[in-house]
C-alpha cells in the first residue's frame, strides 16, 4: 500500500511529483524516492522517512526535467532503508521502476535473474521488475514491460521510465489501483486521484492486466497482450477543499467534525419521507435479486468489518434476513458456502482493500451477487461489484477511519429499510424511522459541541497503557470500533468486548489502572450494563460511561460520564461512537503521536 505518481508535460516535474506524492502519504510513509531523465541520464534520489526528507535532499540539487516518477513506501519486503526505497533500477541504471503491490514469486525470479548475471542491490521484491524489464528491453519500453509483468505472480501498480526509450512513462496494473490523469498537454499516473486533483479532474481508471503509455502529447491504453483498449474518461467530483485540512490540526479531527454534513450528503436524494421513502439508485437494476435473497454474508476488514457487524444487527432487526459478518481475509480461503439466494455485501471505504477485493472475487466465482458499500468512486471493488451504494462523504484521508464508519452504518440502515419496503411495500414504522435518521446529523453536532469535556477526560487517561471497551447489542460493535481507534493512533493496548463476555475472562485484567469505557445508553439491556459497571467498580476499575442525556442514575456509578442525545437503539451506534473517536484522538495527540500517519499503518491495504 504504497503511493506512486508519474508526470509528463511542460511543468517542472520535481514540484509536480513532490506535491502529488505528499497527497498520497496516507498510503505509506516509511521512505520515498524519485527518478527522472536529465540530459539523457537517469537521475534518482531516495530518502528514509516522510516525503519532506526527500524534498530536503532535492532542495540542494533540484530535478531539472519535465517528466518523472515518484513513490512513497509502506514496506512489505525489506526494511525501510535507502537501498530498499523506490525507485529500483536495473544493472546499467537505464531503467527505473516504482511499484505498489507484492511480487509473490520474487524469490524464484531473483535466482533466475542472478543466474543470468543480474546483480541485486536491495532486499525488496520490486527490484526483480527492473531486471526483468532489462532482460526484455531492446528499444520499446512498453513491450518490455508487458513481457516482464507476464512473469509476475502477485499484485502490481507500476510506473517505469528508461533512458533507452525516453520521453514516455509506462504504467501497468494487476490488483493495485492505477489511474491516468488527463490534463492540458500533460498526463499523470497515480494510485489515487487526490494526487492530481489540483491539475485535472479528468481521469481514466486502468483495469487489471492493462498498460498505459503516456508521452508529452498523448496517452494510450493497451492490454498486456499489446491490444489497444478503449477507456472512458471520467470526471472526479471531489475538489481541492475536500483534500485540505481546512484549519483543523489533523485530517482525522476534520473528518470527525465532518460527520453531520457527511451523513446529510449520504442521505441527500435517497431519504425523503414521501411516497418512495428510500431511493438507492445503485440497486434499482437488481430489485428482483434483492427480493429473492435468503441470506446475506458481509465481507470486510477493520473498521468496515465493525460497520458490517452493526449492519448485521440492523438487517436482522428491520428486514428479518439472516446475516453473517466475515473477515474478508478468512472468507477468501475458507471455501465458503454460497447458495443461489445468498447476497454477499463487500464493505470498503477505499474500495481497494486487497483482502476484501479477493474475497469478493471468490464470492463471484461461486456465483454470488455482490453488493458493495464504498466511498471511493471508480475504485476496484466499486467497479467489480454487481450493485452498490456510494457513501458520497468526500475523501477520507486520516488513516484512522471515522466518517466512513458512521456513513457505512447509515448506509446499512437505508439498505435495511429499502429491503423492508421492497418486501412489504409499506410498514407503519417507516415514517418514524425516517424521521429518526434525519435527526441524527443534528444530534452528532450536539456531541461535537461538547468536545472540550471529552478532551479533559482524555487528559485524565492519556498515560494509561491499557483499556477495555464494553457494549451490548447495537453498541457491542461500537465497543470494538472504539478500541480499534485507540489502538491505531495512540498505540495503547485496547480490547472491545460484549459487556457480558467480560465475566468469562477479561475481568481478570481489571484493577485501578484499567480504564473501562462502557457504552451504557438507555435500551433494553440498560439494567444489565449497569450490573457490568458494578462488576468493574468492585474491582477498582475506572469507568467512563457513554450514557443517554437525562440519565442521572449512572452519575453515581461511573467515574466519568459522557452524555449523548437519545435515539432509537438501532441508531445509537451513530452517536455512541463519536465520543470514542474524540477520546482516542485527544489521547493520541496528548501522547505526541502522529495521528494522521500512525506508525506501521496505511490507509488502504492493497496487499493481502
Ligand atoms: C480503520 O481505521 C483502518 N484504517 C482500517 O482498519 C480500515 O478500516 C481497513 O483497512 C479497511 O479499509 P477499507 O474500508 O478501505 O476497506
Amino acid at each position: 500500500m504504497c503511493g506512486i505518481v508519474g508526470y509528463i508535460g511542460n511543468k517542472e516535474a520535481g514540484k509536480v511529483l513532490l506535491d502529488g506524492i505528499k497527497r498520497l502519504e496516507y498510503r505509506g510513509y516509511d521512505s520515498s524516492g524519485i527518478a527522472c531523465i536529465e540530459n539523457g541520464t537517469l537521475r534518482y534520489e531516495k530518502a528514509i522517512g516522510e516525503v519532506v526528507e526527500l524534498e530536503h535532499k532535492l532542495n540542494t540539487n533540484p530535478i531539472i526535467a519535465n517528466m518523472g516518477i515518484v513513490h512513497t513506501r509502506w514496506a512489505t519486503h525489506g526494511a525501510p532503508t535507502v537501498e530498499n526505497a523506490h525507485p529500483h533500477m536495473d544493472c546499467r541504471c537505464e531503467i527505473a521502476v516504482v511499484h505498489n503491490g507484492i511480487i509473490e514469486n520474487y524469490d524464484y525470479l531473483t535466482s533466475y535473474l542472478e543466474q543470468r548475471g543480474h546483480i541485486f542491490k536491495s532486499q525488496t521484491d520490486t527490484e526483480v521488475l527492473a531486471h526483468l524489464i532489462e532482460e526484455n528491453l531492446t528499444d520499446n519500453l512498453e513491450e518490455a514491460v508487458m513481457s516482464a509483468v507476464k512473469m509476475i505472480e502477485g499484485t502490481y501498480g507500476i510506473a517505469v521510465i528508461s533512458t533507452k526509450d525516453p520521453g514516455k512513462i509506462v504504467a501497468a496494473r494487476k490488483g493495485s489501483p492505477l489511474i491516468i490523469g488527463i490534463g492540458d498537454n500533460e498526463y499523470f499516473i497515480t494510485s489515487d486521484v487526490s494526487a492530481t486533483l489540483e491539475h485535472t479532474r479528468n481521469v481514466i481508471y486502468l483495469d487489471d492486466l492493462e498498460v498505459a503509455i503516456i508521452t508529452p502529447d498523448n496517452y494510450e491504453t493497451k492490454t498486456i497482450e499489446n491490444i489497444t483498449s478503449l477507456k472512458k474518461i471520467e470526471e472526479v467530483l471531489w475538489n481541492m477543499d475536500m483534500i485540505e485540512k481546512s484549519g483543523f490540526q489533523h485530517f482525522m479531527l476534520k473528518e470527525i467534525h465532518e460527520q453531520p454534513q457527511a451523513l446529510q450528503n449520504l442521505m441527500r436524494g435517497r431519504v425523503d419521507g414521501g411516497k418512495a421513502p428510500i431511493k438507492l439508485g445503485g440497486l434499482s437494476h437488481c430489485e428482483k435479486d434483492l427480493l429473492a435473497v435468503k441470506r446475506i454474508v458481509v465481507i470486510a476488514c477493520g473498521t468496515s468489518w465493525h460497520a458490517g457487524l452493526v449492519g448485521e444487527y440492523m438487517l436482522e432487526e428491520l428486514a428479518r434476513i439472516p446475516v453473517e459478518v466475515e473477515y474478508a481475509s478468512e472468507f477468501r480461503y475458507r471455501n465458503p458456502i454460497i447458495e443461489k439466494d445468498t447476497l454477499v455485501m463487500a464493505i470498503s471505504q477505499s474500495g481497494e482493500t486487497a483482502d476484501t477485493l479477493a474475497a469478493m472475487r471468490e464470492a463471484k466465482n461461486k456465483g454470488a451477487k455482490v453488493l458493495a458499500i464504498c466511498n471511493v468512486v471508480g475504485s476496484s471493488i466499486a467497479r467489480e461489484a454487481d450493485a452498490g451504494i456510494y457513501l458520497h462523504i468526500g475523501p477520507e484521508i486520516g488513516v484512522a477511519s471515522t466518517k466512513a464508519f458512521t456513513a457505512q452504518v447509515a448506509a446499512f440502515y437505508l439498505f435495511a429499510l429499502h429491503i423492508l419496503l421492497l418486501r412489504h411495500k409499506t410498514d407503519p414504522k417507516v415514517p418514524e424511522m425516517i424521521t429518526a435518521i434525519n435527526s441524527i446529523p443534528g444530534k452528532i453536532q450536539k456531541i461535537l459541541d461538547r468536545e472540550e469535556e471529552i478532551r479533559e477526560m482524555a487528559d485524565a487517561y492519556k498515560d494509561k497503557n491499557h483499556a477495555l471497551y464494553l457494549g451490548r447489542g447495537f453498541n457491542y460493535p461500537v465497543a470494538l470500533e472504539g478500541a480499534l481507534k485507540l489502538k491505531e493512533i495512540s498505540y495503547i493496548h485496547a480490547q472491545g468486548y460484549p459487556a457480558a463476555e467480560m465475566k468469562h475472562g477479561p475481568i481478570a485484567l481489571i484493577d485501578e489502572n484499567m480504564p473501562v469505557i462502557v457504552i451504557a445508553t438507555k435500551d433494553a439491556t440498560y439494567g444489565k450494563i449497569l450490573n457490568n459497571i458494578e462488576e468493574v467498580k468492585s474491582r477498582k476499575g475506572r469507568v467512563i460511561a457513554i450514557a443517554t442525556e437525562g440519565d442521572e442514575q449512572i452519575q453515581g456509578k461511573a467515574d466519568h460520564v459522557v452524555y449523548i442525545p437519545d435515539a432509537p437503539a438501532v441508531l445509537t451506534p451513530l452517536l455512541s461512537v463519536i465520543p470514542l473517536q474524540l477520546l482516542a484522538y485527544h489521547m493520541a495527540v496528548m501522547r505526541g503521536c502522529n495521528v494522521d500517519k500512525p506508525r506501521n499503518l496505511a490507509k488502504s491495504v492493497t496487499v493481502e
